[in-house]
């Protein structure tokens, strides 16, 4: 047993200490190797069993364990369905021999515990959880199209409630903090220090020398009642409508499967729960969308955070003191995400007023969390103690990095980078927040054009993950690197994207938007547009999205990304849905929400009422019918176009990015891994997707030609990879 990575420790209070500790790995996950060894354990365990009267199960890692093993999961295909099925029971038999071992066990989860980690504290008797920094537990299967398989939904619902298990842990796959998970009930202690960590286990043990499972207790009745309790019958129907209504008829099968793991194991014994979620686990794993998840927002996403696009060779670099020039929409929520990284922020605008009034965002969202019990008031004190407002340009002095957020206007922006640059210190980094300016343009008024860069931030800056740092023609590579640092610093997600109009993500989304007003301007039903995108998967309806964003401001951008790709020599000037967007605005004076009205009408709190009834009246032709197919595909088509034109043009440096950038920056629906994810995986692949291309071309115009590369990929049988 000496090479067993499950260390045993047998004390002279006849207490059993297991220690996980996978040499080969920084982190725990469910290997073969760790499967192997923990059968060796559970053998040993029960033919020793009479040596020891409990059992402390803990790891020899900062973390407790981080899961199942990703690479296993994403790799899995159809063919795999029995080896996965088998897998998983391997853990479940495993398990469920610890639980009934008639020894108390306890979980000392001394740091995160994610996914495969927390199932096996759940096979446990007792939950005690170090709060440790950064430490997260819960179930997040669900992000990924999977589901907890090894008995975690299984003994979720068994602990708390098909309710409780559903909405808090496995639905939503919520990661927790411990105080979090003490509160919703999956972990029974939370302990500040290792010593009392052993020492409460020890204590638990001493007094539960008889501790079984909940469910394996005499009279057990799952918490809330089982389906057939009436109370639970009555609610139980509005189970899977709530999961539909926030899947907005999505393709996302996990959510469902879990739903139904939940509700049908609730009605059979153990053993057969057990079989009826390795059934829909197994499915899950097996199938397309889990390995775009998996792909997409786990391994791209860890290694885009980690800064694998940031040039090597420079010391990374705090930002200490970070000028935030206009304190507009933007520039106070630059500040905010600034000042909580730990840096001094001089937050300046034009008058002393604006310059409070954009402090104040930062002092409203702080008060917020206070009174959520998020952060202490002395945290909120702290951070807003870090911005300064003022109207005095000479408090920018000294400062080591500079974000310009005033009005899109270049000269305005000249002006402003040429009053404050004598007063930075000698290195600063200087970045502007444009969303469509050039930095060839800017950068003439900037005495150290390699230190200058563009930030491109997205609104509201506090939620959305992603920043592009947008590397101009003469941008240094540390300049570069220092960017990196600094979207680390702010826990932002980053890509480099090329100075080019409009950038990366704004490019993708505004054909997704341009094939929703055109078919409008088609005749297509309002109604039925909204629908083709949530179906698709997108997050919101993309009339509603256009109303949000207002569209004096999108028909600027529009006409901005005419005049570009004009000057470019690109073909792709025709922007079929741009008279709509002109009408609306100036025919109807209706640009979007902040105006109270769009394609929706609003009511006076802002809040969306229902579609505008002189759609159907100027637009609507009943006798267009568009194949509820072919509306959902243009959707996702035009945005996958053009994310892979941005590969093909280099305005994007790696396919991660080009994913990242589409999940993040506009909310390509998270089922397909990303625009580029979802034309490598398309039925029939890059060829298959060219063809169906071709057949909406040849429907709905040039916007659905395909790059040359994609055809030549897609000749040579290879994908973007
Ligand atoms: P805003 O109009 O809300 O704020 C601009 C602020 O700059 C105003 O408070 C103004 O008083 C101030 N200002 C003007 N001249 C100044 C000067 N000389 N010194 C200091 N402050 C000055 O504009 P918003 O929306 O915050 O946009 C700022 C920049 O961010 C623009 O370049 C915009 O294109 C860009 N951006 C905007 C996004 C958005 O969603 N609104 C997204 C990404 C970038």
């Amino acid at each position: 047993m000496a090479d067993n990575m499950i260390a045993w420790d047998l004390g002279a209070d006849r207490v059993l200490v297991l220690t996980i500790d996978d040499p080969s790995q920084a982190t725990n996950t469910m290997t073969e190797e760790f499967a192997r060894d923990l059968t060796a354990t559970v053998d040993r365990l029960e033919s020793e069993k009479d040596t020891f009267d409990g059992v402390i199960l803990t790891s020899g890692k900062d973390t407790f364990f981080a899961g199942g093993d990703l690479n296993l999961l994403m790799n899995a295909g159809p063919a795999d369905a029995e080896s996965i099925a088998a897998g998983l029971d391997t853990y479940k038999a495993a398990f469920r021999r610890i639980e009934t071992l008639g020894k108390p066990v306890v979980a000392a989860i001394n740091g995160t515990a994610l996914g495969g980690g927390f199932e096996i504290a759940l096979a446990c008797h007792h939950r005690i959880a170090l709060d440790a920094k950064g430490s997260l537990l819960g179930l997040p299967e669900v992000t990924f199209g999977v589901l907890p398989g090894a008995g975690g939904v299984t003994r979720t619902v068994r602990l708390l409630g098909i309710t409780n298990a559903v909405l808090n842990v496995v639905g939503q796959g919520r990661r927790m903090k411990p105080a979090k998970a003490r509160q919703v009930g999956i972990v029974d202690e939370v302990v500040a220090d290792r010593d009392e960590m052993f020492a409460r286990a020890r204590a638990w043990i001493a007094a539960n020398p008889g501790a079984v499972q909940p469910w394996d207790a005499k009279g057990y009745k799952i918490p809330g009642g089982s389906p057939s309790s009436p109370a639970l019958t009555a609610n139980l129907p509005a189970f899977p409508a709530t999961v539909r209504k926030q899947l907005k008829g999505a393709p996302m099968p996990a959510p469902i499967a879990v739903l139904s793991t939940a509700v049908e194991g609730a009605q059979v014994d153990l053993d057969t729960a057990f079989a009826i979620e390795t059934r829909y686990c197994a499915n899950l794993i097996c199938g397309q969308v889990s390995t775009n998840m998996i792909k997409s927002l786990f391994f791209d996403l860890n290694s885009i955070n980690k800064g694998a696009s940031r040039p090597a060779g420079f010391a990374r670099r705090k930002a200490e003191k970070v000028a935030v020039l206009g304190a507009g929409m933007m520039g106070a929520a630059i500040a905010y995400v600034t000042a909580q990284s730990g840096a001094q922020v001089v937050l300046r605008d034009v008058s002393l007023e604006a310059a409070e009034r954009g402090k104040d965002y930062s002092r409203g969202l702080l008060d917020e969390a206070v009174a959520k019990g998020r952060i202490t008031p002395a945290r909120r004190d702290e951070v807003l103690g870090r911005i300064l407002a003022t109207d005095n340009v000479t408090d920018v002095k000294g400062a080591d990095f500079v974000v310009e957020a005033v009005f899109e206007d270049l000269e305005l922006k000249k002006k402003v980078f040429a009053e404050v640059e004598p007063l930075l210190a000698e290195d600063a980094l200087i970045a502007t927040n444009t969303s469509a300016l050039p930095l060839s343009e800017m950068v003439t008024a900037v005495g150290r054009p390699r230190d200058f860069i563009g930030l491109h931030f997205f609104s509201p800056v506090d939620k959305m993950p992603l920043l592009e740092i947008v590397v101009g023609e003469n941008t240094g590579d540390e300049a570069l690197a220092r960017a990196f640092d600094f979207a680390q610093q702010i826990r932002k997600t980053p890509i480099a994207v090329k100075d080019v109009y409009a950038f990366y993500a704004n490019r993708v989304i505004a054909q997704f938007v341009d094939q929703a007003v055109a078919m409008l301007a088609e005749g297509a039903h309002p109604a039925s547009i909204e629908q083709a995108t949530t179906q698709a998967g997108f997050p919101v309806g993309a009339l509603a999205l256009l109303d949000e964003v207002n569209m004096k401001t999108t028909l600027k951008i529009q006409r901005g990304a005419i005049a570009a790709a004009t000057a470019e020599g690109s073909t792709y000037v025709e922007t079929p849905g741009t008279p709509v967007q002109e009408r609306m605005v100036e025919e109807f004076d209706r640009p979007g929400r902040l105006a109270g009205r769009g394609f929706y009408d609003y009511a006076q709190d802002g809040s969306r009422l229902s579609l505008w009834d002189g759609l159907r009246e100027h637009f609507h032709k009943p006798e267009v019918e568009i194949p509820f197919e072919d509306m959902k595909e243009r959707l996702l088509i035009a945005a996958a176009l053009e994310a892979a034109r941005c590969v093909e043009a280099g305005v994007v440096r790696t396919v991660a990015d080009a994913n990242i950038g589409s999940l993040f920056g506009i909310g390509f629906p998270a089922w397909t891994g990303g625009a580029i994810q979802y034309i490598n995986q398309y039925d029939g692949g890059l060829g298959g997707f060219a063809a169906r291309a071709d057949d909406l071309r040849a429907k709905y115009g040039d916007r659905f030609e395909v790059p040359e590369s994609l055809r030549e990929m897609a000749a040579a049988g290879k994908d973007f990879g």
